[in-house]
This record gives structure tokens, sequence and C-alpha cells, in this order.
């Protein structure tokens, strides 16, 4: 039967679950695409890597040309991360003609902007689901379960690795860095977690999510961001002695064009939705005009829910395919901000 090559990019914590969905879930995808996925090859560092996927060898290349120059590939997922190689490696594959799913949110909160370019120039689509709040179908809750309405507010928990660590340290008395070390045993924590821990990585979300909430360019320059990294296990018990929790709290918001994000360290009543939000979990409040108050609450890192994110992407991929519509992914935006070059920025 009818058959979509999909090669990926990476086969770490995501990558790996998005092989053992794909081939866990091959029926129900089946059933919902009327065709079968069929992984056709991986780029990986290292051949010879003991891996926790089983997988057929002769998949595994570490030439990306074999899956960027390869006709037969439809698709490409890119969950390798980093930001130079990854970015090349994307805008090759829209030069060719592929259609491209990334979980990497340090690359889309960059580049996103750019790439989204190259994409319908080359009518191709891509897709970013994962790169937000992990397994939480957040970023299709704002294109498209409240497309109809004006996003006022966007707040949230959008870091796994901090909430787990605040968590920890909060309810078990737990080190800091003992929190941290296992947040990264757990697959949370970025390879190097400082873009974690400094609030890099939810300011990178936040952004993205700014973006397509309100329509508008966001640049990560323009979020104001601090980190958990200098809290003190005493501060912390002394707020939760007086009813507060603390969260690292992302906020977005726009009112009459004027866009406000920012990433902080924030005590919370512990009556507050977001107060009780535990672990690696995320939640990402969305205020609009029409709707009031939603919620969207999930695991936000992690194999196996991140992979979900991915392949729900995939499946939309497809689906555009066999349509005949893809390369309309994008969100166009509103109204556009001037953009700053780091010359006006500095002043020059
Ligand atoms: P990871 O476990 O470190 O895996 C990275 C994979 O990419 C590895 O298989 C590695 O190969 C391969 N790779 C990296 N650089 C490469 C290069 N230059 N050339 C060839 N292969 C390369 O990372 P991860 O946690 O899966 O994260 C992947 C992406 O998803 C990142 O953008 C991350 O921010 C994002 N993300 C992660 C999570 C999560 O919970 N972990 C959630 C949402 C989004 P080897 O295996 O041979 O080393
Ligand atoms: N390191 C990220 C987190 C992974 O802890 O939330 C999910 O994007």
């Amino acid at each position: 039967g009818e058959q979509v090559s999909v090669s990926l990019l990476g086969l770490g914590v995501v990558g790996s679950g998005v092989v053992k969905l794909i081939e866990n879930h091959q029926e129900e995808l089946a059933h919902r695409l009327g065709c079968s996925v069929q992984v056709k090859s991986i780029l990986v560092r290292d051949i010879e890597k003991v891996r926790d996927v089983s997988i057929d060898q002769t998949l595994l290349t570490t030439d990306p040309n074999d899956i960027l120059q390869d006709p037969e590939v439809d698709v490409v997922v890119e969950v390798m991360g980093g930001i130079k190689e990854s970015f090349q490696h994307i805008l090759d594959a829209f030069s060719a003609k592929k259609h491209v799913v990334t979980a990497n949110k340090d690359l889309v909160a960059l580049h996103g902007p750019e790439l989204q370019q190259a994409a319908d120039k080359n009518h191709c689509d891509f897709y970013y689901e994962a790169s937000v709040a992990g397994g939480i179908p957040i970023l299709r809750g704002i294109t498209d379960g409240l497309s109809s309405d004006r996003i006022q507010q966007v707040m949230g928990i959008v870091n796994g690795t901090t909430n787990y660590i605040l968590t920890k340290m909060n309810n078990e008395g737990v080190s800091y860095e003992n929190a941290l070390k296992e947040a990264q045993e757990l697959g949370f924590a970025e390879s190097d977690p400082t873009a974690d821990v400094e609030g890099l990585d939810a300011a990178r979300k936040m952004a993205i999510l700014g973006r397509l909430a309100f329509s508008t360019d966001i640049e990560l320059s323009e979020v104001e961001v601090a980190g958990i990294k200098n809290l003190d296990l005493e501060d912390l018990k002394y707020g939760e002695r007086l009813g507060y929790t603390m969260k690292l709290i992302g906020f977005a918001s726009c009112e009459n064009g004027q866009v406000e994000v920012n990433v902080q360290p924030t005590l919370l009543s512990k009556d507050h939705p977001l107060a009780d939000v535990k672990n690696e979990y995320n939640a990402v409040y969305v205020y609009g005009e029409a709707v009031g108050e939603t919620m969207f609450y999930g695991p936000g890192a992690g194999s196996l829910p991140t992979a979900t994110a991915v392949v729900s992407d995939l499946v939309t991929v497809i689906k555009n395919m066999k349509l005949g519509v893809s390369g309309h992914s994008a969100v166009k935006p509103r109204f556009k901000k001037e953009l700053k070059t780091a010359d006006k920025r500095l002043g020059q």
C-alpha cells in the first residue's frame, strides 16, 4: 500500500520516543492516514552507541546528506537540538522540498520566522508543536482551538526541569544540585542544563507562544528573564509556611498592540491553579477576550510525551500532503514590529 517515508535527525530522548511511537501506534496511524509511515533513515553522531530503542542498525547514518539528498524522504523530523547545524539541515530539507517537524525551541525561538519563510517559499510544511510544553498540544490549542478569539494573556509553567527541581526542593527538601541531577537522569533537562535553570528555555517558549497568541513578531532579546539558580531552600521553606509556592512563571500579554513577555521566579498563593502543577508537568493559562480563562495541563518534557507532539505534527503534515494543501502552516503576523538589529540594540 501507500507509504510515507520519514527520516530523523537525532535518536536521543525525543528521537527514540518518536521511533517507538511510530512503531507501537502503527495501526492507528495507518487507520487515520490511509497509508503507512516508514522510518527510512536516522542521523546520529555515534553509530556504535547502545540505545534504549531497538532499531535496525542499517538505518543509522552519520552523514546528513544520506537523508537530505535522498529523494525518497518525504518528511524530516529534527530532534537533534543545537542551532547552527540543525538550522542548515532544515534549510537544506526545504530546498529539497521536504516537510519538516521539529522539537527544537532554541532554533524556533531564534530563527522561526526565517525558517517559516523558507518553508513557504518551497511550499513545504513546518510544524513545531513539541517545542513548547512537551506533550501538551498548546500551539494547536492557540492557533486552531482559539483561532476565533483575541488572546490577551498567556501565563505558564513551561519548563519541566525547573518545575521538577522546585517541586523536589519545596516538597521533599532535596538540594538544588541533587534535584537537577535527577531531572537530567530522567531526560527532562537539556544536554547543557544552563538554559533550563537560567530561565532561557522558558523564555524561548514564551517568545514562541507570544508570537502565535498575538500574531506578531517577538524577538528573544525582548523577553526579560530571571532563572531559579540563586533560590535558597530556606527562602522556599519560609514561603511555604506563609502559604506560598515558588514557581518559574512565564508571562506574555498584549494590550493595544503593546506586547510584554517575561520569565521570573514567582511566589504563588497555594490556591492558585498553577501552584499545584508538580514535577516535570507544565501548564499554560490562556485568557481570551471571548472565551475567558482556559488552562492546558500535561507532561512538559520526557521521551514519549514529547514524541506524541512530534508524531501528531507528522500526522498533520501527511494529511496535508494527501489533501494537496502543504505549505500553509504559517501563521501570518497581524502587525509587524520594526526588527531591532544588533547594531540598533547597541545604539550604534
Ligand atoms: P538528546 O537526548 O541529547 O539527543 C540528541 C540526538 O541527536 C542524539 O541521538 C545525537 O546522536 C544526535 N545528534 C546531536 N547532535 C548531532 C550532530 N551534530 N550530528 C548528528 N547527530 C547529532 O536530546 P533530546 O533530549 O532528545 O532533545 C532533542 C531536541 O528536542 C532538542 O532540541 C530539545 O531541546 C528538544 N526537546 C527535548 C525534550 C525532552 O524532554 N528531552 C522535550 C521537548 C523538546 P548520538 O545519539 O549519536 O549522540
Ligand atoms: N528541558 C526542557 C524542559 C525540555 O525541562 O522543559 C522540554 O522542552
